[in-house]
């Protein structure tokens, strides 16, 4: 499944490995999206394939879904399954209280209700994502198509009142054209160097019309399990 790996790819496979082996026979588990969480749903699929392990997994976009079909997952909806033991997934940045930025693929609306609806999340991360301060990474917030500049100008004024340092929200392209989510919606990605207080902006931007949600995770995450280029693991 490995063959020879970059470092980087050995850290995220090796957390993804680790974070596998948390899931016990039965469960219900929340499949995130990226290429960490990719790692993830593959380990899972050996573990079915190969262990007889029965879960039923709740995939957090169509990217994720086809995976764990191909893999051998059985796939539910997150109705279906109603609640989840534990979601499993990526994330672009976390901090020492393990507050998240999400959604560079674009998943974060399903990854953030996913999450949400469940017992533990244990994020998967090459120890790169580690951050004293979140917002170095972009932050993607979803919006709705209709009308999204004018909720972009409600944003970064938005921005401007709580006095956030960077203010530039740009659209998420896509082979030319606007990047599309699996529900539809747009993302503006808010390029904001570095977030004083993540909680507050979390709460805020989401009383802008048109926004759907964004991108910070806040109190969700229960654990991190951080892999690093040589092979070694760390669990908080
Ligand atoms: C997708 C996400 C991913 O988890 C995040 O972008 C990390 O991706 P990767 O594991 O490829 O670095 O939030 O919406």
């Amino acid at each position: 499944m490995t063959g020879e790996l970059s470092p980087i790819d050995r850290a995220k496979f090796v957390a993804a490995k680790r974070a596998a082996e948390m899931v016990q026979d039965g469960m219900r588990v929340g499949l995130g999206t990226g290429s960490t969480a990719a790692w993830l749903v593959r380990c899972l699929g050996e573990m079915v394939r190969d262990e007889g392990l029965r879960i039923k997994g709740v995939p957090t976009s169509t990217r994720t879904a086809e995976l764990a079909r191909e893999v051998g997952i059985e796939v539910v909806s997150l109705d279906q399954a109603g609640w989840l033991d534990i979601t499993i997934d990526g994330a672009d940045e976390f901090d020492g209280e393990l507050n998240l930025i999400k959604g560079g693929g674009g998943a974060l609306l399903q990854e953030k209700i996913v999450a949400t609806a469940s017992d533990q999340m244990v994020v998967i991360a090459d120890a790169g994502k580690e951050v004293e301060k979140l917002g170095a990474f972009p932050l993607p917030v979803e919006v709705i198509p209709f009308g999204w500049q004018t909720t972009r100008s409600l944003i970064e004024e938005t921005l401007v009142a709580l006095d956030v340092l960077g203010r530039s929200a740009a659209l998420r392209m896509s082979g030319g054209a606007p990047y599309v989510t699996d529900e539809g919606n747009h993302i503006l990605d808010l390029h904001l160097q570095r977030i004083g207080n993540a909680r507050q902006l979390a709460l805020v931007l989401n009383q802008v019309p048109g926004v759907v949600e964004n991108g910070l995770f806040i109190d969700i995450c229960d654990r991190v399990v951080i892999g690093f280029g040589d092979g070694r693991v760390e669990v908080r």
